[in-house]
């Protein structure tokens, strides 16, 4: 059994595992050792068969007020490149099961990043995102200026990326950052019902689905139909293909097996 020292890890109903970031008194800062037990978590889920919808939040304060800047205050260019904390975040990209961040609160610098590598953002009323790194003399690092640009477009990218403009929960929904915006006594359960869906659907369609959509954002047009045209294809081979249709047929639930 895994021991963590910087989350907590839960397991609720119905295929939805939870991971809630806990370093409050430093407001959920990602230092090297919260995101290895974030990305080690995932991984366990990912690989657990009764885990269908991956969870991460902070707390109603807090979602994560960036990377840990204390510990980055005496990291040099050398040892960043020499395989610093922020390779390992790669980890998260190579996680198959959809991933929703519940955010209330600050979503700020690698906060907003890390919700942004997740698959979908539910957000309570006082969530707040942005990338306010310009104010430390650099820039984001972990994904902020191609995924904050890709989801809201260059202008407001550059806008926040440059002069600190944070979002409220509205307008990032407004923007098409998050998906949805709850009362800060409901988000987290809004996020584990959206979560309890995923979760009760075909696990082998939702992951080559999953891949699908995200190489929308590595590859050109043509590519990226050729690719999902061979997912399609794939699920062909399965038998959650064959149930989930015969069961639309016989006008009945399906029974999803995961294969
Ligand atoms: N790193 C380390 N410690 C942090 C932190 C961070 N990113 N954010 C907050 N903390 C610590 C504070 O130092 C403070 O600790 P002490 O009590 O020991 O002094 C504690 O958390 C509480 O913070 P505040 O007293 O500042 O709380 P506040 O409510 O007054 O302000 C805040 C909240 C606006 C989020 C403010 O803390 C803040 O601006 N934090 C930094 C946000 C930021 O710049 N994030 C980007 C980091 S760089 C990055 O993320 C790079 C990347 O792209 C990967």
């Amino acid at each position: 059994m895994t021991t963590y020292e910087t989350i907590l890890v839960e397991t609720p109903v119905d295929g939805v595992g939870l991971i809630r970031m806990n370093r409050p008194q430093a407001l959920n800062a990602l230092n090297s050792q919260i995101t290895h037990e974030i990305f080690t978590a995932m991984e366990m889920f990912d690989r657990d068969p009764s885990i269908g919808c991956i969870i991460l939040t902070g707390s109603d304060r807090v979602f994560a007020a960036g990377a840990d800047i204390k510990q980055m205050l005496d990291t040099t260019a050398i040892t960043m490149m020499a395989g610093g904390d922020f390779t390992d975040w790669s980890r998260m990209t190579r996680i198959g099961k959809p991933i929703i961040a519940a955010v209330s609160g600050f979503a700020l610098g690698g906060g907003c990043e890390i919700a942004m590598m997740c698959d979908m953002i539910i957000a309570s009323e006082t969530a707040q995102f942005g990338q306010p790194e310009i104010n430390l003399g650099i820039l984001p690092g972990a994904g902020g200026t191609q995924r904050l640009t890709r989801a809201v477009g260059k202008a407001l990218a550059m806008e926040m990326c440059l002069t600190d403009r944070r979002l409220s929960a509205d307008e990032a929904k407004h923007y098409g950052l998050v998906n949805a915006v709850y009362p800060i006594e409901v988000y987290l359960n809004e996020a584990i019902k959206l979560g309890q869906k995923v979760a009760s659907l075909s696990q082998v369609a939702i992951r080559l689905t999953k891949d699908a959509v995200n190489k929308a954002f590595e590859l050109s047009l043509q590519e990226g139909l050729n690719y999902e045209k061979r997912n399609f294809y794939l699920l062909f081979g399965t038998e959650d293909r064959t149930e989930g249709m015969s069961a639309f047929v016989e006008k009945r639930k399906p029974v999803w097996k995961h294969k």
